[in-house]
């Protein structure tokens, strides 16, 4: 399949449904540049607090680099495997460097008005200074941003890999990530040397409540 065109691209229930944990990936093929950058852009039109985005994206690409980053991760295979390793870091502080920039954007797409840009802003930076666990309000966004990414990869005909199986200081000190973001998960991108079996899922009887904890879901199965 043409891999870099919309039309050719699979709707988002198909990519979601077949979308798997990768176990190998096929270590002679490479993820063209372009589709690379098409699922990183995409990754970024995922949701976050006050529009603040502060996933960060350090694309692991060389082999020398793939193979530190796998003795960062439990020697895992695929981490060298894939053509492609993301490491998805969650940035604590994006407005403190980026609220104005990020304001006059949506100003100038019209998104809303410089008037009503004032008091986004106003509100933001308030909010923002009354959290207190900078890493769990970086980490809730910056994982909407890896799952955008890896159904956008799917869509695409890309195959990846999350993992949480890595020791974050050892990724913070042989990268170079500095103390104000956190490591919050390793995406592998490529191309699957197999067919991986649907593991299963919990019912919405076992997931779903209904307005109240532990009220039982009344509408049945999908
Ligand atoms: C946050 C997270 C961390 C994970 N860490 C690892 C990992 O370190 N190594 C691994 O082989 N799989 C890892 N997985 C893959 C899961 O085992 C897999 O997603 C799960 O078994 C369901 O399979 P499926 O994704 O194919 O539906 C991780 C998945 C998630 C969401």
């Amino acid at each position: 399949m043409d891999t870099t065109s919309a039309a050719s691209a699979l709707t988002a229930p198909e990519a979601i449904t077949r979308r798997r944990a990768t176990r190998k990936f096929d270590a002679s093929r490479p993820l063209p540049d372009e589709l690379l950058k098409r699922i990183l852009s995409l990754a970024t039109h995922a949701p976050s607090g006050f529009n603040l985005q502060p996933w960060r994206f350090l694309v692991v690409r060389s082999a020398a680099s793939r193979r530190s980053l796998r003795a960062c991760a439990y020697n895992q295979p695929k981490v060298e495997e894939a053509p492609v390793v993301v490491v998805v870091l969650g940035y604590h502080t994006p407005y403190q460097s980026h609220l104005d920039e990020i304001v006059a954007q949506s100003v100038a797409l019209g998104a809303y008005s410089e008037e009503v840009g004032k008091a986004v802003r106003a509100s933001a930076y308030q909010a923002q200074e009354y959290v207190t666990d900078r890493k769990h309000w970086a980490t809730r966004s910056t994982m909407l941003a890896a799952a955008t990414l890896m159904i956008a990869a799917e869509s695409l005909g890309v195959s990846s890999a999350p993992m949480e199986g890595f020791e974050e200081q050892k990724v913070k000190a042989a990268f170079g990530v500095p103390d104000d973001h956190s490591v919050c998960c390793l995406i592998a991108l490529g191309y699957s040397t197999e067919t991986p079996k649907f593991p299963g899922r919990l019912g919405l009887s076992e997931v779903c409540y209904e307005d109240h904890f532990g009220r039982p879901w009344t509408l049945g199965e999908a």
